[in-house]
């Protein structure tokens, strides 16, 4: 490992990405980043050189075959879109028969798709009760600022494990570990019940994209009153970073730290209250809740 690497948590298995886009980047460049996986152990597949070029500079295997990801790799994440699926995991694991000695678990960090899709999926290719049971999939629900350390990844396995015999469960196990490491280094993981992944997609998943806008507007609001752009965008971003850890760090109601800032008749109340004059806070219920139907459509079509 490089001077930063922690050899103790270093991840001696192989991990592939099949999609190579802003999500694998995120997650294959973060464990980079963190130091504990060798880019030679990670392998990423997408049809086009567009997002591999990235890949090769870092010095992981690339390639445009899904399924040398499978041959090579026993913890696969699967990061195309939703609507790809059914093709990534086909080519992938057309092939799968001649490497079944060595199970494999299946990381989704798709918007929507159940385990229970992902397991028809598989199905539809391996047509083999016992060869799908070497398969074990794993439903992740991760974040972009994985890639800077703070990211926040929610994820569920599937039922079937309990069913499994005793060595191919204790495999399984070891893989979780090792899932539960790639999305952990890089910030706030755990385990929930498969019901909770698409409202907490809606929330965490999509979250990113909504503080940015919110970024935004208040640095437009100040350049609005002659602040210089960079430094709005700066100064943003910070009161974000700062007031989150507040509501990390203490542990405290967001609505009693609102009410600490705000002194009677004064600048801050004034602010909330256009704040809630245009109806700030409903907006974002709407837009998580939004964003969750989208996810539950995503489901039903399946593919
Ligand atoms: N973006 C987020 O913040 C976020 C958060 C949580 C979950 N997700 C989920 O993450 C997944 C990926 O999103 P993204 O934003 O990373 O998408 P993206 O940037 O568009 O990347 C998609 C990747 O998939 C590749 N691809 C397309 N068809 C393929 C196939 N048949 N086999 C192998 N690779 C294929 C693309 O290839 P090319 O490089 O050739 O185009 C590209 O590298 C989505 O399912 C989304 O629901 C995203």
């Amino acid at each position: 490992m490089g001077s930063s690497g922690d050899e103790k948590n270093e991840i001696l298995l192989n991990v592939g990405f099949i999609g190579a886009g802003n999500m694998a980047k995120a997650i294959g460049e973060g464990l980079i980043n963190a130091g504990v996986i060798r880019p030679t152990r990670l392998y990423a597949s997408a049809p086009s050189e567009a997002h591999l070029k990235h890949w090769k500079s870092l010095g992981i295997n690339t390639t445009s075959s899904n399924r040398e990801i499978v041959t090579n790799c026993p913890i696969v994440i699967l990061a195309v879109k939703p609507q790809y699926a059914q093709d990534a995991i086909s080519s992938a694991f057309s092939d799968f028969s001649n490497c079944a000695h060595r199970p494999i678990t299946l990381v989704s960090i798709l918007a929507g798709q159940t385990i229970e899709n992902l397991e028809e999926m598989l199905y539809e290719v391996l047509q083999n009760k016992t060869l799908a049971e070497r398969v074990n999939v794993i439903r992740t629900m991760p974040n972009t600022p994985l890639l800077v350390g703070e990211g926040c990844t929610v994820f569920s396995t599937s039922s079937k494990l309990e069913q499994l015999d005793p060595q191919l469960e204790t495999v399984f196990d070891e893989h979780k570990d090792v899932v539960k490491k790639i999305f952990s280094v890089n910030g706030y993981c755990e385990e929930v019940s498969e019901y909770l992944i698409n409202p907490i997609g809606a929330l965490s998943g999509s979250g990113p994209a909504y503080v940015y806008q919110i970024i935004e507007a208040m640095s437009d609001g100040a350049v609005k009153l002659g602040v210089p752009r960079s430094m709005s965008y700066t100064l943003a971003a910070q009161t974000l970073l700062g007031s989150a850890k507040m509501v990390l760090q203490t542990g405290r109601h967001p609505g009693e730290l609102k009410d600490e800032v705000c002194s009677p008749g004064g600048t801050t109340i004034a602010g909330i209250s256009a704040m809630e004059r245009v109806g700030v806070r409903h907006g974002i219920i709407e837009a998580i809740e939004a964003a969750f139907k989208k996810s539950e459509e995503l489901a039903k079509k399946k593919n």
